[in-house]
């Protein structure tokens, strides 16, 4: 059975503040979908709530996989149920091995009633997969003997998240992709890589601004936020309009949500985008 990602109206705030505004969007097992925006029009606040962080409070609508409604799961019941969240940050573990971390994540999913210090995937097993994996990705073994992401520089960050998908294989992974610092190599390492993990068993979210990304992996359906909305969904090629147009006309188009973005902006005291931007 193909497994669904269902957000339905979906309602977000942080700190109080509402964010998102009724977001409605459903990613099938298989589907690549592409999600764009201006900065700051709420699609990381929609990556965080699917996976459940605390500081972001659904406050209507729904999430659900399979109308199973996830709203009241925590983030590691959201990923036994298939859901994954490569950061736009990723946070930095020093004193912790990327093998260790990959083997208790692993196990996790795996054996979800395993407790503290039992269940752990036997480490004969687990390294054979482990080296199997990175060898298909044409990663160094040395890797996985380094402090997770301590010195890694962003391309080693994003290899390191296309490793975590390839062991973890969830239903539904959600990318949320810096915009800057990263230079060609380090996007052809995660176009690459996830244009390899990507198959019928898996659903994509790809937020992003890099054009090179969706190239490597065209989505069938791109989103387009605003002020807290999706207020377009188009196919691959509203993704290359936008690339080469930017936002000017998705603001054009929809009045009442520019409008709302600048009264957001006001309030959240950041500077004013150019409308052109
Ligand atoms: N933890 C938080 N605390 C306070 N405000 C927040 C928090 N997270 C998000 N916001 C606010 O929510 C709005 C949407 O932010 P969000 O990070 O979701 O935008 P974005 O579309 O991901 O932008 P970008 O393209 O820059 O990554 C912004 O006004 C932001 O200031
Ligand atoms: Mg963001």
């Amino acid at each position: 059975m193909v497994s669904i990602l269902k957000a339905d109206n979906l309602q977000v705030s942080v700190d109080g503040k509402p964010i998102l505004k009724g977001v409605s969007f459903e990613i099938a097992q298989g589907q690549v979908h592409a999600l764009m925006g201006p900065n700051g029009s709420g699609k990381s606040t929609l990556a965080y709530a699917l996976v459940g962080h605390p500081k972001y409070e659904i406050t209507g609508g729904s999430i659900s996989i399979d109308d199973v409604v996830l709203n009241e799961l925590d983030p590691c019941e959201r990923a036994r149920k298939g859901l994954f969240l490569a950061f736009q940050y990723p946070v930095t573990i020093p004193g912790v091995k990327v093998a260790d971390f990959l083997r208790h994540a692993v196990s996790n999913i795996r054996n979800p009633d395993r407790k503290e210090g039992e269940g752990l995937i036997p480490m004969r097993e687990f390294r054979k997969e482990l080296r199997s994996r990175m060898d298909e990705l044409g990663m160094d073994p040395d890797f996985a003997r380094r402090y997770l992401n301590e010195g890694f520089s962003g391309g080693e960050k994003k290899r390191m998240e296309i490793l975590q998908l390839a062991m973890l294989k969830p239903k539904f992974a959600i990318l949320d992709e810096t915009d800057s610092g990263l230079d060609s190599d380090a996007v052809r390492v995660v176009s690459e890589g996830l244009q390899k993990l990507c198959g019928p068993e898996m659903g994509v979210l790809i937020i992003t601004h890099h054009e090179r990304l969706l190239e490597y992996n065209v989505p069938q359906h791109t989103h387009v936020m605003l002020a807290g909305r999706i207020v377009e969904t188009g196919d691959a090629s509203l993704a290359s309009e936008l690339h080469s147009s930017g936002y000017a006309g998705v603001r054009e188009r929809h009045p009442a949500e520019a409008a709302e973005e600048l009264v957001d902006k006001s309030v959240a005291g950041s500077i004013v985008e150019p409308a052109t931007v």
